[in-house]
């Protein structure tokens, strides 16, 4: 296989398992070329549009750096809520207006559904940046691109999914993915931020075993990779339960006493407690190399969504 079957990447289970190794393969190429200093043209003479209407960091840059690594240039508009949407402009006039300007559109927005709203809105390739509490697809493919590179494999492995799953995009979009591989899945949440039944559902349907539990030490004792998250404040209608849940798990390196040998922690980042910085010392704590891989994934994700069928 050499292209993906439609340009748009707008979830993480709309991947067959043969185009995410296709995927893997060509960030990790990408990756190999970039160590060895290679300037790099894929992308020449192409213009990538990134339109973010929630904050980030890791996620708009590693997209706008990826996209120059491939020789391509950028248009950005890092607070779209600023731009025309603070004048009233439906997203789907933006995007047809952006239609215009870029070979390929980067989106973030907070409505859950919105990348689809856009994809259908332009023929050029939309990429789902994160969708509100929905997805966040080249997270977890990056995250599943880190996993392959911290622990050497995927299956087999028991991958612990904790914070908030109810809301948070990373974790939906990465327990879709990994659901077509021979994993076990822990899920560490309190009770009010389950992981949505709907995905539990799915990814049993799968065939992939689930325990659902509250105690993180549970997670740090049987898990090969623990994936933290952050309590997500910005979808909570009522902030004294933010309050009530914002510390519900913070990951200390005393914990890790307890820590199969080789545990592997992730977390797309931000943190802001959840991961206490005693812990970014600990050998398996992989977050700033994941951060680091979303350059080769991305990369991979545009020239291949480009170049799709
Ligand atoms: C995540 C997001 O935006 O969903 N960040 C990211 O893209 N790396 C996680 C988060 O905001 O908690």
């Amino acid at each position: 296989m050499t292209k993906l079957s439609r340009k748009d990447v707008l979830r993480s289970d709309q991947f067959s398992k043969d185009e995410i190794d296709l995927i893997m393969e060509t960030a990790r190429a990408y990756e190999k070329a970039l160590d060895a200093g290679e300037v790099l043209e894929d992308m020449r003479g192409k213009i990538l549009s990134t339109l973010f209407y929630e904050p980030s960091t890791r996620t708009r840059l590693s997209f706008e750096a990826a996209m120059q690594r491939l020789g391509g240039q950028v248009i950005s508009v890092a607070e779209a809520k600023s731009s025309s949407a603070a004048k009233g402009e439906s997203l789907h006039d933006t995007i047809r207006t952006v239609d215009g300007y870029a070979d390929v559109i980067v989106l973030r927005h907070p409505q859950i559904g919105a990348a689809a709203e856009a994809a259908a809105a332009t023929d050029k390739p939309v990429l789902n940046a994160g969708d509100g509490a929905g997805q966040h697809p080249t997270q977890a493919l990056l995250d599943l691109y880190t996993i392959l590179k911290e622990q050497g494999k995927v299956e087999g492995l028991t991958i612990a999914l904790a914070g908030d799953l109810k809301n948070g995009r990373t974790v939906h979009s990465l327990a879709l993915l990994l659901a077509n591989y021979d994993v076990r899945f822990l899920f560490v949440a309190p009770q009010a931020l389950h992981m949505p039944q709907a995905i539990v559902d799915q990814v049993k349907a799968q065939g992939v075993e689930v325990q659902q539990t509250e105690d993180l030490g549970e997670a740090v004792r049987q898990a090969d990779v623990l994936y933290m998250t952050r309590i997500q404040r910005e979808r909570f209608e009522d902030p004294s339960e933010y309050d009530q849940l914002k510390d519900a798990y913070i990951l200390t390196r005393a914990m890790l006493a307890e820590a199969k040998p080789g545990l592997s922690i992730m977390h797309p980042l931000p943190r802001v407690n959840e991961i206490a910085t005693d812990v970014d010392e600990f050998a398996g704590a992989a977050y700033f190399r994941q951060a680091a891989n979303g350059i080769p994934i991305r990369m991979a994700l545009l020239m291949l969504a480009h170049n799709a069928a």
